[in-house]
């Protein structure tokens, strides 16, 4: 599917699921699902402190990052999608899962407030462009649309 086709989907999955855990739970099995060549696709979520694994697809992860702390962390703190196109040349890299080469987070803000990131990993260097990671910032806008923060 095209990404604008995936884009239409992913809000009629978004929209139609009222129970948080449940949205992000399928959210992060739909983007999965769509694309090649990724290891690791999910949520951590802000709770006042630091952020928490929430729904993933992928290996067992770290549990807890602190703000600034991890390609996540980074993200969340600067608030701007961090792109790493080979995770052995960023210091400030959390290994998760090995095989993961680069990455992509995408920091979810509401109301100027911190809800969480969207974290997707790919065993392939440099795996992710400028339309894929247009994609995600577009998804994580839809999903906003759907939280009370
Ligand atoms: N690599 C991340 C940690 C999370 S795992 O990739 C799932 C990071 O540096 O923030």
């Amino acid at each position: 599917m095209k990404n604008e086709t995936l884009l239409q989907v992913a809000e009629a999955l978004l929209q139609s699921q009222p129970n948080q855990m449940a949205r992000l739970a399928n959210a992060s099995a739909f983007l999965y699902d769509s694309f090649d060549h990724i290891n690791w696709v999910g949520f951590y979520v802000y709770d006042g402190n630091q952020l928490t694994v929430g729904p993933f697809q992928g290996k067992v992860a770290c549990a807890e990052i602190p703000l600034g702390k991890g390609v996540c962390g980074e993200a969340a703190l600067k608030r701007k999608t961090m792109v790493v196109k080979d995770v052995h040349a960023h210091p400030n890299h959390i290994t998760c899962d090995e095989n993961s080469r680069s990455e992509v987070v995408v920091p979810i803000y509401k109301n100027d407030q911190l809800f969480g990131v969207l974290d997707v990993d790919s065993p392939i260097v440099d795996r992710f462009d400028q339309d894929i990671v247009r994609f995600f910032e577009e998804f994580v806008n839809i999903f906003i649309k759907t939280i009370d923060i």
